[in-house]
């Protein structure tokens, strides 16, 4: 028990950190092009956001959430995700204030209390982006655009764009009791989860995954028959808008996604051959969120991507992410005397920006080399006892086994040179 992790966390290791951090550099930089500013919220909320953001009948409040109490029978949960919170924070610092639209990311751990299985886990995390004050059909194509450039970035391929309109207010009710009336008389086909859901959340039963589910509602009525004239009008906007950016789009009138609080675009990114939690990304419009958790009526929209499932897919097409975390150089120290000058070189070095990794033991030359080799090092730099009387020491090119003396003072100019001619530093 002690040394095992709860199930469904994993460790992220030093030998596997270097592609998260490159994929969080990639995720910064696009948010930046597209005019995003980060937010950071609390890995827990009050249980009441998520009952009242995500919704009460939805499988993560219901199933999933990690819910605890403390002194005081406060109830609070770790985020299942971020947009109820991002909501949260942007009322109660009253964000809304400032001038409109206010685009957010986030990234960060997200928890959820379901099965694991490949691509599912307890603790994920996620990249997201939340936009508040513009309902211009031209933010949600943006959106998904802005989704689609992340994953064409990272040489990602074979994804689709699933699109669909969930509908409003107005439209919903007139598809929810259609959506019953065909349903009344199949009620006991249907899956456990799904006759629990007849009542408080039909639209849910269209995206069971359910085998006999599936075919119970082949034939049901879905929303795009009964969208009002706005929406109708906003989604083909949304299309038009979409075909511009050159975005290729699969609608699905069946994708209702598992949050309430979506109303008109909803969209999913599906990738091949991850097997069944090939969703890498979602989202949608929330237009009554920001009024539902105490704040001005005030459009929303964004979305989410799993960086877990991100990279099992770059995994499965190959494709890999650069490592940083490599040593510029490894100083070997050798003798008694070299000890202190050895631990000044070092960081000199370092604070000349290059990555120094050093022999802490005393140990033999050989040893010391061989210890560079392992981290594929390009240059040792040797400090011993005659070095140090000189001043000196001296530079070894591991690769071709070539040797220079150079003198202390130049040793960190000299390797800075030698580093940047071969490629352009941070
Ligand atoms: P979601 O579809 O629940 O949406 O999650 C977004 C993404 O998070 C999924 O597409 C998937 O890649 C990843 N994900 C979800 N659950 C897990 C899990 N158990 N293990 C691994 N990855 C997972 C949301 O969370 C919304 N807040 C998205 C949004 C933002 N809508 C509007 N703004």
């Amino acid at each position: 028990m002690l040394t095992t992790r709860p199930r469904g966390t994993n460790d992220i290791l030093p030998g596997e950190v270097g592609k998260w951090q490159q994929l969080e550099k990639i995720l910064r930089h696009v948010s930046r092009l597209y005019g995003y500013r980060e937010i950071r919220t609390p890995i827990f909320e009050h249980t009441e956001l998520f009952q009242r953001g995500v919704g009460e009948t939805t499988d993560i409040v219901e199933k999933e959430m990690y819910n605890f109490t403390t002194k005081g029978d406060k109830s609070f949960s770790l985020r299942p995700e971020g947009t109820a919170p991002t909501v949260r924070a942007f009322v109660e610092n009253k964000l809304y204030a400032e001038p409109q639209p206010t685009k957010l990311y986030y990234i960060g751990p997200m928890f959820r209390h379901d099965k694991p299985q490949a691509g599912r886990y307890r603790q994920f995390h996620q990249y997201g982006v939340e936009v508040f004050g513009s309902s211009d059909p031209a933010i949600d194509a943006e959106v998904i655009a802005m989704a689609m450039d992340i994953y064409a970035r990272l040489g990602l391929k074979d994804l689709r764009v699933e699109l669909n309109s969930v509908g409003c207010p107005q439209c919903r009710p007139v598809h929810r009791r259609e959506l019953q009336n065909y349903l009344q008389g199949k009620k006991e086909q249907l899956c456990p989860t799904c006759q629990g859901r007849f009542e408080r959340n039909p639209m849910r039963i269209l995206d069971c995954k359910v085998q006999s589910c599936q075919e119970l509602v082949r034939e049901a009525p879905t929303i795009d028959q009964y969208l009002c004239p706005v929406c109708r009008e906003n989604f083909q906007a949304v299309q038009k808008q979409l075909t511009a950016l050159g975005v290729d789009f699969h609608l699905n009138p069946r994708l209702v996604r598992g949050l309430d609080y979506y109303v008109q675009t909803a969209f999913e990114i599906v990738a091949q051959g991850i097997g069944a939690q090939s969703s890498i990304g979602g989202g949608g419009r929330y237009d009554g969120l920001v009024e539902q958790v105490g704040g001005p009526a005030m459009p929303g929209i964004g979305f989410a991507l799993g960086l877990e499932r991100i990279l099992l897919a770059m995994e499965q097409q190959g494709l890999s992410l650069a490592e940083e975390d490599r040593v510029d150089v490894y100083l070997a120290i050798l003798g008694e005397k070299a000890k202190i000058p050895g631990a000044v070189l070092a960081q000199k070095l370092r604070q000349a920006g290059l990555a120094v990794e050093r022999d802490y033991q005393g140990r033999s030359l050989k040893a010391q080399l061989k210890s560079a080799d392992r981290l594929g090092v390009k240059y040792t730099l040797i400090l011993g006892e005659d070095e140090i009387k000189n001043d000196q020491v001296v530079l070894r090119n591991m690769q071709d086994g070539s040797q220079v003396v150079l003198s202390l003072a130049e040793a960190a100019g000299y390797l800075q040179q030698e580093i940047s001619k071969e490629e352009t530093r941070i």
